[in-house]
């Protein structure tokens, strides 16, 4: 890069370095020694690459330039997940104002058009700054609550049958144009309150406000563009009017209207116009888009089709991954307003940011394997096409419930639907994004229905807020079922298809369900990490227990079929300790096996401790001898070999870290033993939780700030913080809910924390900086403050 008139330019760099620097106010030099390399010059958000595969085609941004300045379209691109989403957090320095602003500014000609309308499109939710922004969103955002979402979904789901029924003999439809368009246009204006005529006109302007924002519309279309979004303007101006005589109705708007009464100078006439057209597109065109996105890529995936048909539950999820994956918002933008740093590189004020949220839901850094489409991804929720912190879109939950909506109906419906051969375009544009058409077919012979008509009689409820991961299950085939050892049954357990399982970690455990009983019992793995085929978990039957065990033993036979959910680790090992002591009573010996087996290969200094009553019952002691040899100490009752854990344990250690599984009363021992150590030298696996239920006569309400959405919530004696989160629309992740886990972790910026789980240590809790929403509270009903 040169400051002369005629720069000397790296070679392969286009650019004028120069006179883009003096014009774009940008830096002299980047971290490569040049502003612009080459691939950044070449990018192009209106090109066929960008159009068909957002997050492919700047892979090579998310792993070697992470944020690049674009030449041709005049912005700064940001690809990674953590920089994106510190964008979103921080709304001063990184304004929305320029979200809904032309990308490509349309000229004179096509300006006069618009005046003509009297066209006067004003700041909305979506890029309204503060101070301005908030109280409106405060103001306007009760129908969005869960609570209020559910009255809507009888509708969603009456509009979704109707639709489908006008093709469901047909054998072929173009999902999109049949149904995946009207039902959220009629789904958004039933939501909005707005009457449902004018229906292909507002359809029609829909298409055309895109265009007009996010695309690049050549000079001869740019008139009729705007003669559409004139009318458009004017069609959502006369709907309000009429709305103003009586608004009394249940949507959206007409709450706005009501709303107006009492905060006239937040809830003003121009943001209500301006709030009824974007609100239209932002309810309508960015849930079918997504529809159109999920049914593609789950048809394209039909393993994880059939998986939906057979098990609904996993709908929720598979929608989240669907929006991860492959989302209707494929970017959006911000305004840089101090000169700023993201991930190393200087940005001046002033400087426009083209946030590539798609890139960001495919960042290695935040989702494993994450280009692999798994419909039980655990974190699959923190994607952020939804955008993420006080400007996340406020519609995220009704545009979840209605693709829940669609894909239970399909898949219960249609099951044997398939994609048919075609080509996918799309309207090019640097925002919006799923296919024009979506061809599909089936043999409409095969119809479930025409068999089993009462199958239309049924529904699977809809899950209202992110999803669940407790509803993720997986099904296994019983590969094997020998006995280890007195009332012990070893199971090796297989996916039915032979593919592999999901990698684990030592400590981890399933839960397996029994059944129909309504049981389900969590099982430590305890086999060989490396055997990804494979889980083998060790079930002692318990004949004073509930029932799960015994169910296990009666029917855990080889050819079995289970269901199970996990693996998850609430036990993860320390493998940089100087030194591991393991300790296992009894049947604890499962994770503490696996913990032992990774100690060994990975050279660790470890013992290994195993108690039981007698050698008959204690399973795996032949593999535990050959692997471990004298570093296994068995300790079998009826030998007389009983454990001196208070002697082993008397000299505490700083470098040791004690693992340990089996009976309460070791468990107690333990403890006391430890009582000199450093603190959470022990670490013990818990599988249930002594919380016991929320008892609101002993309990305090609290105030809860969220900083990154702007709001505060109160959260009352008889309700978790997390159910106070999801009522406010706020995802949090959950699992146990009982303060096992660590799933529901939230970061605290300020307050003091009474702790109730049991996954952080001693040290984490005094660090005082996070909490599990599930079962923590604020201390003596004091106020708290959250990184959400
Ligand atoms: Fe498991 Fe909260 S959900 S600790």
């Amino acid at each position: 890069m040169s400051q002369s008139p005629t720069p000397s330019r790296p070679s392969g760099c286009p650019i004028d370095h120069t006179a883009l620097a003096a014009t774009q106010n940008l830096p002299s030099q980047g971290p490569t020694g040049c502003p612009v390399s080459a691939r950044a010059a070449e990018f192009d958000p209106f090109g066929d690459g960008y159009q068909q595969d957002p997050p492919e085609y700047v892979r090579w941004a998310r792993d070697q330039e992470p944020v690049f300045y674009s030449p041709k379209l005049g912005y700064w691109v940001v690809t990674r997940y953590e920089d994106i989403k510190a964008i979103f957090r921080d709304n001063l320095t990184f304004s929305p104002s320029i979200a809904l602003e032309k990308i490509t500014p349309t000229g004179p000609e096509a300006n006069a058009v618009l005046a003509t309308y009297g066209y006067a499109m004003n700041r909305t939710l979506v890029n309204e700054d503060e101070p301005a922004h908030m109280p409106r969103r405060r103001v306007l955002m009760d129908p969005f609550t869960p609570e209020e979402l559910k009255h809507h979904e009888p509708m969603v789901r009456r509009l979704t049958r109707e639709y489908v029924d006008r093709f469901i003999n047909d054998g072929r439809a173009d999902l999109v144009d049949q149904m995946l368009w009207e039902v959220p246009l009629t789904v958004a204006l039933h939501f909005l309150g707005v009457p449902e005529e004018d229906m292909d006109l507002l359809r029609q302007y829909s298409i055309a406000h895109t265009v007009n924002t996010w695309g690049r519309p050549k000079p001869e279309e740019q008139v009729a563009v705007a003669h559409a979004v004139g009318n458009f303007w004017q069609l959502a101006g006369k709907i309000l009017d009429k709305m103003r005589q009586d608004p009394s109705g249940p949507g959206w708007m007409q709450y706005g209207l009501r709303k107006q009464q009492t905060h006239p100078e937040v809830v003003t006439d121009s943001y209500l116009h301006s709030m009824m057209m974007a609100g239209i597109v932002a309810a309508h065109e960015t849930t079918a888009n997504a529809s159109a996105n999920a049914f593609k890529l789950l048809l394209q995936h039909p393993d994880a089709w059939r998986e939906i048909c057979e098990d609904p539950d996993l709908i929720p999820n598979a929608v989240e991954e669907c929006l991860r994956h492959n989302g209707s918002v494929a970017a959006w933008r911000r305004l840089a307003t101090r000169d700023v740093e993201i991930a190393g590189i200087a940005i001046p004020a002033g400087s426009k940011l083209l946030i590539v949220t798609s890139s960001a839901n495919h960042d290695e850094g935040q989702f494993a394997d994450a280009d692999l489409f798994d419909i039980r991804r655990e974190n699959a929720s923190d994607q952020l096409t939804f955008g993420y912190g006080s400007h996340q879109c406020m519609g995220k939950n009704l545009a979840r419930m209605e693709m829940q909506i669609f894909l239970e109906e399909l898949t219960r419906r249609l099951p044997h639907l398939k994609l048919s051969e075609q080509s996918f375009t799309y309207v090019p544009n640097t925002s919006f994004r799923g296919p024009e058409h979506l061809w599909v077919e089936w043999d409409a012979e095969r119809n479930p229905e025409r068999s089993a008509p009462d199958l239309l009689d049924h529904a699977h409820p809809v899950r209202i807020g992110e999803p669940s991961s407790h509803a993720i299950t997986r099904p296994v085939v019983v590969q094997s079922a020998v006995h280890a050892a007195d009332g012990i049954l070893r199971l090796r357990l297989a996916s039915p298809d032979g593919k592999p399982l999901p990698r684990w970690t030592p400590g981890s455990h399933i839960d397996v369900e029994c059944g129909d009983t309504g049981l389900s019992r969590q099982y430590s793995l305890c086999g060989d990490p490396a055997e990804t085929g494979v889980f083998e978990i060790a079930v002692l039957k318990e004949p004073d227990g509930r029932g799960g065990s015994a169910w296990m033993h009666d029917h855990a036979v080889p050819g079995a079929r289970l269901r199970i959910r996990g693996p998850r680790n609430h036990f993860r090992m320390n493998e940089s300790a100087e030194k591991l002591i393991l300790i296992a009573g009894g049947i604890g010996i499962t994770p503490i096996s696996a913990m032992a087996r990774r100690a060994r290969e990975l050279g660790l200094d470890y013992q290994l401790h195993y108690s039981g009553r007698s050698r008959r019952c204690m399973a795996m002691l032949d593999e535990l001898a050959a692997l471990h040899g004298d570093k296994l100490h068995v300790h079998a009752k009826d030998e007389g070999l009983r454990a001196d854990y208070a002697e082993l344990l008397a000299a505490p250690h700083a470098g040791t870290q004690i693992y340990a599984c089996g009976p309460q009363n070791l468990l107690d021992a333990l403890a006391g033993c430890c009582a000199v150590w450093p603190e959470d030298a022990l670490r013990v696996e818990h599988f249930h939780s002594t919380l016991g239920t929320l008892d609101p006569s002993k309990e305090q309400s609290f105030e809860a700030v969220l900083k990154d959405s702007g709001i505060s919530i109160t959260v009352p004696a008889d309700q978790t913080l997390l159910a106070a989160l999801r009522s406010a629309n706020i995802d949090v992740q959950s699992d146990c809910e009982e303060g096992l886990c660590g799933s529901c972790e939230v970061r605290v910026l300020e307050g003091d924390i009474d702790h109730r789980d049991v996954v952080l240590t001693r040290t984490e809790r005094d660090a005082n900086n996070k909490m599990m929403a599930c079962c923590s509270r604020a201390c003596g009903g004091k106020k708290i403050v959250l990184e959400l």
